[in-house]
């Protein structure tokens, strides 16, 4: 295997464990944040996000003396053969990206470039960003040195980084010239997943496609949710009777709240834009955001139709992170049922494992809210417990102790954790999402 001499521009979910991973497969890597208070707490050995793994893996290659730590954008692309950008592209009001970061580090690199270098794009972009960065070097370089761009999207989930990173489904490598595909196989030959070598333009439009597609699938699951609580059906058994054909397969279907995060409603937003500014409407990807915005209200309505007033009702809520296995809240949809029960004026207990600091954030403080030490403690004295985020461990809830300190039995799962029939057994008024009830 060829070490790579490797710089990473901005140290968040993609960076970090990108970085992270690269060490571990024997690279030499440099992590460079501008926010110097990360870069400090990094350093001495602290991680900025919770992340499965992450942890231990960045000490062992800090180490191993394979990792390290910088504010100086200069020092990476001085001691560096490759230089992966991956910096936050925020959405816009209109739901278009906003691109000033990557603008701003293309232009840091090309200040610093005096020997050919690779610059890799990492964050999701829009189609034709590549070439945007191509020609933003290209000016402001003093060097006039030689350079390539390349597109690589990154298809790692939150709460899985270290997994998807270490053995990813495939690489997309999108290249402008033959020049960097020889360091780019090295870089990702350790990971033995297939390799895409394209242009960079289908590279860019490989990740929005992808996003929106996986989006796509969880809002047609949550559509048939909808019918088959009409129907007296069980969109479970449904997707999984579908899933099982390997032309559609399991993942991805499982109706809930509607999906969240920092990536499909803002990725979906941005490949809308995108393709209308290409010419096209994009109306099925509309329909996609509709529908994920219904199943909120619905599952908004279900809590009012079965509580009634929620003016002065106790209500547990397990669950604040956008998914399972993160401390993310951004964009989530348990976040935003809490918001609406606030709104209410319903009185709230609240637990998450990991997203309670991150949480605090973002919900008004008050005498409305109280975050509970523990799941156990969540229902006690509630008029209703709603399960808003899939972490498993919710499924290790006491039953018997839960009906047993509530005020009234019922339980509105958003995430289809629990059985309807044990939680029947069990005297609970249960009520979840394409299940009947
Ligand atoms: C997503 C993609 O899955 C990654 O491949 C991609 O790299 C990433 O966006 C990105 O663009 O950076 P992520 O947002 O971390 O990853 O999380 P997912 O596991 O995809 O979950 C997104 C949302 O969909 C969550 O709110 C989750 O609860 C929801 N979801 C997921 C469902 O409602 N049903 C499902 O069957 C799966």
């Amino acid at each position: 295997m060829k070490s790579i001499r490797i710089t990473i521009i901005g140290t968040g979910y993609v960076g970090l464990v990108s970085g992270t991973c690269f060490a571990e497969m024997g690279h030499q890597v440099i992590c460079v944040d501008k926010d110097s208070k990360k870069v400090e707490l990094l350093q001495q050995g602290g991680i900025p996000i919770y992340e499965p793994g992450l942890e231990e893996l960045v000490k062992r290659n800090v180490a191993a003396g394979r990792l390290r730590f910088t504010d100086s954008t200069a020092d990476g692309v001085e001691n560096s053969e490759v230089i992966f950008i991956a910096v936050p592209t925020p959405p816009q009001p209109d739901g278009s990206v906003d691109l000033s970061f990557i603008e701003a580090v293309a232009r840091e690199i090309a200040s610093q470039l005096v020997a050919y270098r690779i610059i890799v794009d990492k964050s999701t972009v829009p189609v034709k960003t590549a070439e945007k960065v191509t020609e933003t070097i290209r000016r402001y370089s003093k060097a006039k040195v030689e350079f390539d761009v390349v597109s690589n999207p990154e298809f790692l989930r939150e709460g899985f980084a270290v997994e998807d990173l270490m053995k990813p489904d495939r690489i997309v490598i999108g290249v402008g010239s033959q020049r960097p595909v020889a360091a780019m196989r090295d870089i990702y030959e350790p990971f033995e997943a297939p390799l895409i070598v394209t242009d960079t333009n289908s590279a860019e439009l490989i990740k929005h496609a992808a996003n929106s597609f996986l989006a796509l699938k969880i809002s047609y699951a949550n559509a048939l949710s909808v019918i088959c609580e009409a129907a007296g059906a069980n969109v479970q058994e449904v997707a999984r009777g579908m899933g099982l054909d390997a032309r559609i397969g399991t993942r991805f279907l499982q109706a809930g709240l509607g999906f969240g995060g920092s990536c499909f409603p803002k990725d979906l937003s941005a490949f809308i834009q995108i393709s209308s500014r290409l010419g096209y409407d994009f109306r099925l990807l509309r329909e996609v955001q509709r529908i994920n915005s219904d199943q909120m209200e619905r599952f908004i309505k279900k809590i009012t139709d079965t509580l009634w007033v929620l003016k002065d009702k106790r209500i547990g809520v397990l669950g604040l992170a956008f998914k399972q296995n993160t401390d993310d809240v951004r964009t989530s949809p348990a976040i935003e049922v809490c918001r609406r029960l606030l709104a209410e004026g319903a009185h709230l207990r609240v637990f998450d494992p990991q997203a309670m600091e991150k949480a605090k954030a973002l919900l008004p403080p008050g005498p409305q809210l109280e975050y509970v030490e523990s799941q156990e403690a969540v229902p006690e004295g509630c008029d209703a417990l709603v399960i808003a985020t899939e972490w498993p461990q919710f499924t290790g809830l006491d039953l018997t102790r839960t009906r047993n300190v509530m005020h009234t039995p019922i339980v509105l799962d958003g995430r289809n954790l629990f059985d309807p029939e044990e939680m029947e057994r069990h005297g609970f008024i249960y009520k979840s999402i394409g299940r009947g009830s």
